[in-house]
């Protein structure tokens, strides 16, 4: 299935909030990919350059003599890596006769939710037509809380300084392009990209948002400022309640939180009691399972130290019908997810899962 076009028609039908999320056939959750550990070992899958192996490049900074545990993903292999917090997951390349040794890689699969893409941006009209500004001083997130306090679905960044807002994009006048377009840094934060001249990278403003209230069977949740580090002082809720599901999944794709009060709770929804607690002396390490159907998340820093928070994934699981026995079910319904049209490859590992412990 082409996701593109499901992405296009849902941008053009106006219906993003719903969809956005729903992508879970990613392998990246942070903005610049520093969590891909994917196996594309080329810059492009269309006549990209071959990736060298890390435990072969010492003539430059980054290979397995100076990282020799793992760090940044590095390994004896050639895969795209961000190691040092770059926008964008890169490798080196044999040096070319201009003296280029590194290169990015353009990876389809790595686009954290919440980012619907680059843009081609004419500005005649803007791609995204509501509000906008410029900052010396841009990030995603500043750009984002800029067009959610002003109730917009979308938010762009433009040429590292400039945020656009908006509803939606029509993607006859403003084709997707590859993530390289779209890799200027952030004037306010360099590990991040802030699109492109000519090019706008668009996310939804629910990334990074303090709360909101979740129904989709799948969805995934950002801390508080996410792709930026969560501030200080936040206290933040959110409620997935997912009507006719027996028990919510959430995993957390990266946990980072920063000292001993900041915390991140799971509560049940109807009794307020806490199931889970998480801070960064006691960091999700599996799966959480939380019988019902409704939970709450809620997340709490004090007025010290930030850090990065947390990407996280729920889904919901439907209710097993108690009436039909062992025998009359159907046995690929067990512990089935909660019908979602988007997020198969989730809903895929998580069946699976519950099928294995069953
Ligand atoms: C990349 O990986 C694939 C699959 O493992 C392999 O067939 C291919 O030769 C590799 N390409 C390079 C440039 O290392
Ligand atoms: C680097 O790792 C690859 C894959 O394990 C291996 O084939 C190659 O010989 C290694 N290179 C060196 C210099 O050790
Ligand atoms: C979530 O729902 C609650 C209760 O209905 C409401 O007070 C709150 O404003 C909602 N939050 C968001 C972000 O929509
Ligand atoms: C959590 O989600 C990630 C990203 O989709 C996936 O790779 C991982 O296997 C999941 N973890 C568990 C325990 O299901
Ligand atoms: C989660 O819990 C529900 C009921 O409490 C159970 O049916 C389901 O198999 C569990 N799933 C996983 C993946 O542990």
């Amino acid at each position: 299935m082409d996701s593109w076009t499901v992405t296009s028609a849902l941008l053009l039908a106006g219906f993003i909030s719903s969809a956005a999320f729903n992508h879970f056939d990613t392998e990246c959750y942070t903005a610049n990919g520093e969590d891909y550990r994917g196996f594309q070992n080329q810059t492009s899958l269309h006549g990209g350059k071959p990736c060298l192996f890390w435990n072969e490049t010492f003539q430059h900074p980054y290979n397995t003599l100076k990282y020799p545990n793992g760090e940044g993903g590095l390994g004896s292999h050639n895969y795209c890596r961000n190691p040092d917090g770059d926008v964008q997951p890169w490798c080196y390349i044999a040096d070319h006769e201009d003296g280029i040794y590194w290169r990015y890689c353009d990876i389809p699969s790595c686009q954290m939710p919440g980012n619907l893409g680059c843009f081609k941006d004419s500005g005649d009209p803007p791609t995204l037509s509501g509000t906008s500004e410029t900052s010396n001083k841009l990030t995603i997130q500043n750009c984002i809380s800029f067009c959610r306090k002003q109730r917009y679905k979308l938010a762009g960044m433009e040429s590292g300084y400039a945020c656009f807002c908006g509803n939606e994009v029509d993607l006859h006048d403003h084709g997707e392009s590859p993530s390289m377009e779209c890799n200027h840094v952030c004037f306010g934060d360099h590990t991040q990209p802030c699109g492109g001249d000519g090019w706008v990278i668009i996310f939804d403003t629910r990334v990074g948002a303090c709360g909101g209230n979740y129904t989709d069977p799948s969805g995934v949740i950002y801390s508080p400022d996410f792709p930026d580090k969560y501030g200080a002082g936040r206290v933040c809720y959110w409620t997935i309640q997912v009507p006719g599901s027996s028990a919510i999944l959430f995993n957390f794709t990266f946990f980072d939180i920063s000292d001993q009060t900041d915390m991140v709770e799971l509560l049940d929804g109807y009794t307020n009691q806490v199931v889970a607690r998480f801070d960064w002396r006691s960091p999700p390490r599996e799966l959480v399972n939380i019988t019902g159907d409704f939970v709450i998340l809620y997340f709490y820093s004090d007025r010290t130290n930030q850090a990065q928070g947390f990407a996280l994934l729920y889904q919901a699981l439907r209710s097993q019908d108690t009436r039909t026995t062992d025998a009359e079910r159907d046995d690929e319904d067990e512990g089935e997810e909660v019908s979602s049209t988007a997020g198969p490859q989730l809903a895929g590992g998580v069946t699976e899962r519950a099928n294995s412990t069953s």
